[in-house]
């Protein structure tokens, strides 16, 4: 525990602490996406890919308690670093160190981040909460929010992850230092690629129950 509580001290540790957990919770948006894309084949294909994660039984529980830890370790560091980097700014030997520039992505970080938040809060009140039955399984619950007024707070939540990790993944390559002046303007276009296709396939979805409910149809 003391090596945590010395890593979480410095500031480079926290910079590697944002950077893994950021890792994970984006390997878990990138199977999460993958799964979601059961709905272009259709509701039924969308409920037996639901179903099928359901009957792993107590690794479920397992692994949403272990996404959570990430998902507060996450937050609670980026909260240090916001008001480290504050208070920095306000003394007399403050730099502006961002690699390659500030972006839009960068400068707007925190603000995304408290956005994707509220996002997943609703997220799981809409989707995870309520129980699902072989009457109301969970395509149903979904064509419920999404095919309403509510598509549009989706629509804003992704635009925010889009963009939060868009900088995320390129930030996530400095701290590993895999960076150079020369490849920047390369892995700012991987970095967006890969928020990209994430955001493309959730987009999708979202645009595809609201404009077409009937895709869901069982
Ligand atoms: C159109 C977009 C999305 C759809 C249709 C969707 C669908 C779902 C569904 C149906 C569940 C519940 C699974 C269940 O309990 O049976 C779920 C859970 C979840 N989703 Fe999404 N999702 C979307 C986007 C996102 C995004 C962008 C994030 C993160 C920023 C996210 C994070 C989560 C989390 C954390 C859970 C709970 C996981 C668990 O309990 O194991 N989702 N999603």
């Amino acid at each position: 525990m003391c090596w945590f509580i010395q890593t979480f001290k410095s500031s480079l540790g926290k910079k590697y602490i944002m950077a893994i957990t950021g890792f994970l919770l984006g390997g878990f948006l990138l199977v999460h996406a993958l799964g979601n894309s059961s709905v272009f084949w259709g509701g039924e294909a969308f409920n037996s890919y639901a179903h099928h994660l359901h009957s792993m039984g107590p690794l479920v529980p397992l692994f949403e308690i272990c996404l959570l830890a990430v998902f507060c370790l996450h937050i609670i560091t980026a909260g240090y670093l916001f008001f480290e980097n504050r208070a920095a700014r306000g003394s007399q030997y403050a730099v502006q160190t961002s690699a390659g520039g500030r972006t839009w992505g960068s400068k707007t970080m925190p603000y995304t981040g408290i956005i994707i938040l509220l996002f997943i809060l609703l997220h799981l009140v809409n989707f995870h909460f309520p129980e699902k039955t072989v009457e109301k399984p969970i395509s149903v619950f979904v064509v419920e929010v999404l095919h309403g007024p509510q598509a549009l707070l989706y629509l804003i939540g992704l635009a925010a992850l889009l963009l939060h990790i868009s900088h995320g993944f390129w930030s996530l390559l400095q701290t590993l230092g895999i960076s150079h002046p020369k490849y920047d303007q390369p892995l700012r276009v991987l970095a967006w690629i890969l928020a990209g296709f994430m955001g493309a396939v959730f987009i999708l979805v979202t645009l595809l129950v609201l404009f077409c409910k009937s895709y869901l149809a069982i």
